[in-house]
C-alpha cells in the first residue's frame, strides 16, 4: 500500500501513531502533577524496562502533559562517565525559559538565572579538562552575572538543592511547577545519582513544586536503591514492558483504521506471534507489512511475506547497531550468554556459567562484562547474573 500513508514509526524515541497500553501511567501522572503543583507530598515516577519497550516515548508523553499544564520542563539524556552538572543546567535553563517570559518580576527571573549560571560554571576540574579536549562546556546564554555563593559549592547535592529551590519558587509564583525528565538514568555515575536523589528528597520535603522523572534499563531501581536507601520511598517504579495482546492489536489497528485499512484476525495473530508485543517490533513489523500489502484488508499472507524484511531491518537498525559497538571479547561473552540462554528464553544467566562455557576464569571476564554493561547491551539486576537489555537479542545472536 501507499508507503507515504504508512503510519507506523519504528525508531528510538519515535512517537508511535497510537501510544497503546499506557493510559494508566498517563492518568497517574496527571494526579502527580496536580499534587506537586499544590505542594502535596508525592512520589515521582521512574520508568524501567528493556530497550525498545517505549520508555523514551512514554517519558516524552509525560513531559507533554507537564507542558500542557504550562509547567517549565527540561530533558536530560545521561551518559556513562559524564557528570550531570552541565546537562542538568541545560535542562533547568530550558525550564526557566518556559516560565520566565510569563513571570511579572524580571528581577526574580534574573536572580534565578544568576544562580543557574553559577551552578553551571562550577564544573569539576576533570570536566573542565575534558572540555578542553573537546567535551562539553556550557554557560547559560544569559546576560546576568553568576551569583556567587549559591549553587556553586562544588558539592552536587547541596548545589542541586539550592538550584532546585530557586527554580521551583519561580514556577510556584505562576502556580505551576518544574519537571525535569532524565532518560538513560542508569548511566548517571553512582555518586551523582545519590546527589540527585538527595536533592529530590529535600525538595519534596519542602513541598517545592519540582519533580525529576526518570527512565532507564531494568536495573535502574536497583541502582537507585544502591545510591540512597530511601530511594524506594522517593519514586513510584513503573515497569514498562511488552504490550499485552489487546494493546498490540490496538497499536496496529487504530492507525490503520484512520487510513481506511483493516487487518484480518489471522494477520494480527501472526504479528503478535512474531513480535511478542515488544513495541519496537510492533512498529517495525507494522511498517513493512503495510508496505507489502496490496489491499486495504491486510492478510496473514502479507505478514508472512513481510517478516523476512522486517527481521532484516531489525538486524541492521535495532540489533546490529548495538552489536557493532562491542569488542571481539565482548562479542564472545554475549555469544556465550546466547548459547546458555537458548533453553530458558534468554532469562538472566549466571556469570559463573558464562565463564565455564568459555573455559575461562570468572575474573578474567570482568572487563568484557563491565564493558557490555557500560555500553548498555547487558545489565545485572542481581550480583553474579547478567541478562541482555535488548529483547530477542539472544535469538538474533544464535541466528548469526
Ligand atoms: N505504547 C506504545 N505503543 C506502540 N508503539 C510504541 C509504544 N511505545 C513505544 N512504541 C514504539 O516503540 C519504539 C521504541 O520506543 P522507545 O521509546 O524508543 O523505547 P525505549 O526508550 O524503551 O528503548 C518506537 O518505534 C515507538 O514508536
Ligand atoms: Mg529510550
Amino acid at each position: 500500500m501507499d508507503p507515504i500513508r504508512n503510519p507506523y514509526a519504528p525508531g528510538a524515541g519515535q512517537r508511535p501513531p497510537e501510544l497503546a497500553g499506557r493510559d494508566r501511567e498517563l492518568e497517574q501522572f496527571e494526579v502527580t502533577l496536580e499534587r506537586v503543583a499544590n505542594g502535596r507530598p508525592e512520589r515521582s515516577m521512574v520508568l524501567s524496562g528493556l530497550r525498545g519497550v517505549g520508555k523514551t516515548v512514554l517519558l516524552n508523553a509525560l513531559r507533554g502533559q507537564a507542558v500542557r499544564r504550562a509547567w517549565g520542563t527540561g530533558k536530560i539524556e545521561a551518559r556513562p562517565d559524564q557528570s550531570i552538572r552541565i546537562p542538568i543546567a541545560q535542562a533547568v535553563h530550558a525550564a526557566v525559559r518556559e516560565v520566565a517570559h510569563r513571570h511579572r518580576d524580571p528581577d526574580r527571573v534574573d536572580a534565578v538565572a544568576g544562580v543557574l549560571k553559577s551552578f553551571a560554571l562550577k564544573t569539576a576540574f576533570e570536566d573542565r579538562r575534558a572540555a578542553s579536549r573537546g567535551g562539553t562546556r556550557w554557560t547559560p546564554p544569559v546576560d546576568v552575572p553568576a551569583s556567587r555563593g549559591r549553587a556553586d559549592s562544588g558539592d552536587l547535592e547541596l548545589d542541586l538543592v539550592e538550584l532546585f529551590t530557586d527554580v521551583a519558587a519561580l514556577a510556584q509564583d505562576l502556580g505551576v511547577g518544574v519537571g525535569l525528565f532524565v532518560d538513560e538514568m542508569q548511566d548517571i555515575p553512582l555518586p551523582e545519582l545519590a546527589a540527585l536523589c538527595g536533592a529530590c528528597h529535600e525538595i519534596s520535603q519542602q513541598g517545592a513544586p519540582l519533580i525529576v522523572v526518570g527512565a532507564g534499563l531494568p536495573h535502574l531501581p536497583v541502582a537507585l536503591a544502591a545510591s540512597k536507601s530511601y530511594a524506594e520511598r522517593l519514586f513510584r517504579y513503573v515497569s514498562v514492558d511488552r504490550l499485552p495482546r489487546e494493546m498490540a492489536d490496538r497499536a496496529w489497528r487504530r492507525p490503520a483504521a484512520e487510513e481506511g485499512v483493516a487487518f484480518e484476525p489471522a494477520a494480527l495473530d501472526e504479528l503478535y506471534r512474531l513480535t511478542d508485543g515488544y513495541p519496537y517490533f510492533v512498529q517495525a513489523y507494522g511498517k513493512v507489512t503495510w508496505d507489502v500489502a496490496l489491499e486495504s484488508l491486510i492478510t496473514v499472507a502479507d505478514v508472512r511475506m513481510a517478516a523476512p524484511e522486517a527481521e532484516a531491518e531489525l538486524a541492521v537498525g535495532f540489533f546490529g547497531a548495538r552489536f557493532d559497538r562491542a569488542t571481539p571479547a565482548e562479542r564472545d561473552y554475549m555469544s556465550a550468554m546466547a548459547d546458555l540462554g537458548a533453553e530458558h528464553g534468554d532469562a538472566a544467566v549466571a556469570t559463573a556459567d558464562v565463564a565455564r562455557h568459555l573455559s575461562r576464569k570468572p575474573q578474567s571476564l570482568s572487563p568484557a562484562r563491565d564493558g557490555l554493561i557500560k555500553k548498555g547491551l547487558v545489565y545485572s539486576a542481581e550480583r553474579g547474573s547478567v541478562a541482555f537489555t535488548v529483547p530477542h537479542f539472544g535469538k538474533f545472536l544464535r541466528a548469526r
